[in-house]
């Protein structure tokens, strides 16, 4: 054999070496990389939507449902209250009253009630400080017209979950996605189609 098909040969084996030793780490890499793609039950379980029956909450009450491992205000409003977010809305007592943080709420939500249908608000109970769960004040135990209060820090934000100024934080509450299932019934967690 000449020195050529001696190079040759030695050439062949190492190309094949190299591209097994690279099949054998491409396996390796894959295996990790798909189980990242496939989210386990636990976490399915975890970001499903779910359904909630507003015959639960009377007028002025609210009452918290689970969602992703987080609490979601559910509140009922009247008209009186209804009157009073549009009255606040006008003044400088707010630190975002027309929504503007595109962020904070779907962009299907009014912008002053903050809700698909005005009576009903649908709002994260996270607050957008430093994540502490806000107390539900009714407007008749506070004397800054009811709505939600942060005991960490203070912040305090109204029954559409706006926040007022002076607060540490600065951006109202999240609403999350939801939308009607019948006029008494909501899924929490998916946008759906019209209200
Ligand atoms: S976490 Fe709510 S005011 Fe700081």
């Amino acid at each position: 054999m000449s020195n050529d098909g001696v190079d040759l040969e030695k050439r062949r084996f190492l190309t094949l070496a190299t591209a097994g030793v690279g099949a054998v780490g491409a396996g390796f890499i894959a295996v990790p990389f798909l189980g990242s793609w496939n989210p386990s039950e636990k976490a399915k379980a975890g970001g499903a939507p779910v359904e909630f029956n507003l015959d639960k909450v009377e007028v002025g009450q609210m009452v918290k449902v689970k969602w992703r491992g987080k609490p979601v205000f559910v509140v009922r409003r009247d008209e009186k209250t209804l009157s009073a977010l549009a009255k606040k809305s006008e003044g400088d007592e707010l630190k975002d009253a027309h929504s503007e943080v595109k962020t904070q709420q779907p962009e299907y939500v009014d912008p002053i009630n903050r809700s698909r249908k005005p009576e009903i608000a649908v709002i994260e109970g996270i607050c957008t400080h430093l994540g502490c769960v806000p107390q539900h004040k009714k407007e008749t135990e506070v004397d800054w017209g009811g709505g939600f209060f942060c005991p960490c820090h203070g912040s305090k934000f109204d029954l559409a979950g706006r926040v007022h100024s002076g607060s540490p934080a600065s951006t109202n509450l999240i609403v999350p996605p939801y939308h009607y299932l019948a006029d008494n019934r909501i899924l929490i967690g998916e946008d759906g189609g019209e209200a």
